[in-house]
């Protein structure tokens, strides 16, 4: 899979993929991520990206000339599966999006930033809006690590057996249940016995129980 990221703020974005699960993924060669300089693709001598809003009103709006450039230089390259726009008014991220968008090849990323871009480019070159939350970062790019971090994990290879991303959280529309590690026993606190009977029937049986019990109290429209 390959990964097409498009920001004003590439050093903002490059952390999260030099690090643990994503940087192995990365190494492995599963997915190939790639920070792209918006301001590279700006044709005025300023390098501007950002211009004032029609018909007035406060905040700085992304021009389409540069981001129309830079969609259309990457999409003469290859064929992107999606071309998807971090923003707050997108579809919400959850388990099946990121399940789903794990399938493609090649995907785009747009960061938003500012007051958002111009609406054209939501018309002529947008395939899909996605949202992280209700609530407004200061701009698309965690969302963006956020969104990318979702896919990568579920990419065959990324993850051993033993951290499967099937036991994930919300992978069988559950909260995923508690875990202990040594030691057994701290100030009186104990690890459930079952944990600790070698039992792997009853370990299941316990985990998916606990699983049901805690979507139950925390996320009861999951069920
Ligand atoms: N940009 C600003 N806020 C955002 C959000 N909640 N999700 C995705 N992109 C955003």
């Amino acid at each position: 899979m390959r990964i097409d990221i498009i920001t004003v703020l590439p050093e903002l974005l490059r952390s999260p993929f030099e690090h643990s699960i994503l940087k192995r993924a990365i190494a492995k060669g599963l997915c190939e991520v790639n920070l792209i300089n918006l301001r590279d693709y700006s044709t005025d001598k300023h390098k501007s990206v950002d211009d004032y809003m029609y018909g007035g009103g406060a905040g700085m709006v992304m021009m389409i000339e540069p981001i129309a450039n830079c969609i259309e230089a990457l999409q003469k390259e290859r064929t992107y599966d999606e071309v998807i726009y971090t923003s707050p008014d997108g579809e919400l991220l959850d388990q099946k999006a990121s399940n789903s968008l794990s399938l493609k090849k090649n995907l785009i990323i747009l960061c938003g930033h500012y007051k958002g871009i111009d609406e054209r480019i939501r018309q002529h070159f947008i395939t899909k809006e996605i949202s992280i939350g209700d609530y407004v970062l200061s701009g698309g790019e965690l969302a963006a690590a956020v969104i990318s971090d979702s896919i990568i994990r579920l990419l065959p290879g990324v993850l051993s057996d033993e951290t499967s991303a099937l036991e994930d959280s919300f992978q069988d529309g559950l909260l995923a249940p508690p875990v202990f590690t040594r030691p057994a026993e701290f100030r009186g606190w104990k690890v459930p016995d079952v944990l600790l009977s070698g039992n792997f029937k009853e370990i299941d049986k316990w985990r998916h129980e606990k699983a049901i019990e805690r979507t139950q109290e925390r996320r009861p429209g999951l069920l």
